[in-house]
């Protein structure tokens, strides 16, 4: 969607991936959804580096209203959970220069059966704009293939006229695949959201990534030329801050979502991500793979072995000619594998050859020309990532 946001994919903070319907505080008082956690989420993005590092947007998912909208037909926030209301936690997380979203569904209701903006589309636009919203999730439970295609173009029409910039994140091609068994009109649909869920919700396991990042592979072809600026495919939320993942398998999960410059969404206890997580989340040289401006999706190739190279190209860096360009190689089985590759046949273009970064360790290496080729052995689980800059 041309609308000038998400330029770059959108990064911050999402509560559903472990928050999910938090709503009995009492017995769940950790997985619990109110404004004590969306302000402390902002609170960590400000004190603790994330904001500088580029995670900005923090967003509210299902589960946020009251059961029933107010007698003129508003939303009305939880009383209990969020008793100052919305407007006040946009004004919070403004206040730390960060941006706020929220989330609704096209039904009558949302997934989790809270109400949803169907027959509200104008109203609810409105009000996430009076209340200060800058992301608006657009969910699509519970209605068929063709109010789909109405009701997202339906709602972006309406969140344009409300003046207020939102980024728009929509459902609308996981629906039409998964619900509905047909094509997603992707030409369509990039119009229309910035951003779009294209498979299953992750779940907080190994599994759920390499599921997902398979699946990502083979849709490769279907997928990576509707993606660029202002209009992303959404991998959905990272599941860092779960202890769901070694450190292997942590880096493999960053560094596959940023080779595809994916949204890179947190969706945890932000107190209990570890401290090498933290390292992988600031990494600089890794972040800018994932945010680098034109916002190519990495291209999967299928080495011998059992190792998946990514690679995918950057915007050129002030001052040089030639793209720099990166290199994942993917290990999901366990056990390791070795494989020799040679970077030149991928689209390096410097007759002068490349200088080649490790970018866990951000140290360089090595040099190489176009015709030599590189020995790695990946470990079980494991991802060897090289950014390669043109000499
Ligand atoms: C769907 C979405 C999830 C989350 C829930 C909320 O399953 O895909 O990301 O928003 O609904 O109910």
């Amino acid at each position: 969607l041309d609308n000038g946001l998400a330029r770059k994919p959108p990064m911050g903070w999402m509560s559903w991936g472990y928050f999910m319907c938090g709503v009995d505080c009492e017995t769940h008082p950790r997985k619990c959804l109110k404004q004590k956690l969306i302000l402390s989420v902002a609170d960590t993005f400000y004190n603790e580096g994330y904001q500088e590092a580029g995670f900005e947007y923090i967003i509210i998912d299902d589960c946020w209203s009251e059961k029933q909208r107010d007698r003129n037909g508003r939303l009305v926030p939880d009383k209990k959970r969020f008793p100052k209301g919305m407007k006040y936690i946009a004004d919070y997380i403004h206040s730390r220069g960060l941006k706020f979203g929220m989330y609704t569904n096209v039904a009558e209701i949302t997934c989790m059966h809270y109400p949803g903006s169907k027959g509200h589309f104008s109203t609810d636009a409105k009000m996430f704009a009076d209340w200060g919203v800058d992301y608006i999730k657009v969910d699509g439970c519970f209605v068929g293939e063709a109010f789909l295609n109405k009701a997202y173009i339906k709602f972006g029409q309406h969140l344009n006229a409300s003046g207020r910039p939102m980024v728009y994140s929509c459902s609308w091609p996981y629906y039409i695949e998964f619900i509905h068994h047909k094509t997603p009109d992707y030409k369509t649909i990039s119009r229309h959201c910035n951003m779009w869920r294209n498979y299953h919700d992750v779940v907080t396991s190994w599994q759920a990534i390499k599921t997902i990042i398979t699946h990502y592979k083979s849709a490769y072809d279907q997928l990576s030329g509707h993606h660029g600026p202002g209009q992303w495919n959404d991998m959905d939320m990272l599941i860092f801050g779960t202890g769901s993942l070694t450190d292997s398998q942590s880096r493999v999960h960053l560094a596959v979502y940023s080779m595809l410059a994916a949204p890179l969404l947190l969706s945890c206890d932000t107190s209990r991500i570890t401290k090498y997580e933290k390292e992988l989340l600031l990494n600089l040289e890794l972040l800018a793979i994932a945010q680098d401006p034109l916002g190519i999706m990495g291209r999967p190739f299928e080495l011998e072995t059992s190792i998946t190279l990514w690679v995918k190209s950057h915007l050129p860096r002030k001052g040089d000619k030639y793209h720099s360009v990166s290199f994942a190689l993917i290990n999901l089985e366990e056990h390791a594998s070795s494989v020799t590759f040679t970077p030149g046949l991928y689209g390096l273009n410097s007759t002068d050859g490349y200088t080649v970064m490790d970018v866990f360790t951000r140290e360089f290496i090595r040099n190489v020309t176009l015709n030599e080729s590189i020995l790695v052995t990946v470990p079980e689980e494991d991802v060897i990532l090289y950014t390669l800059f043109p000499l």
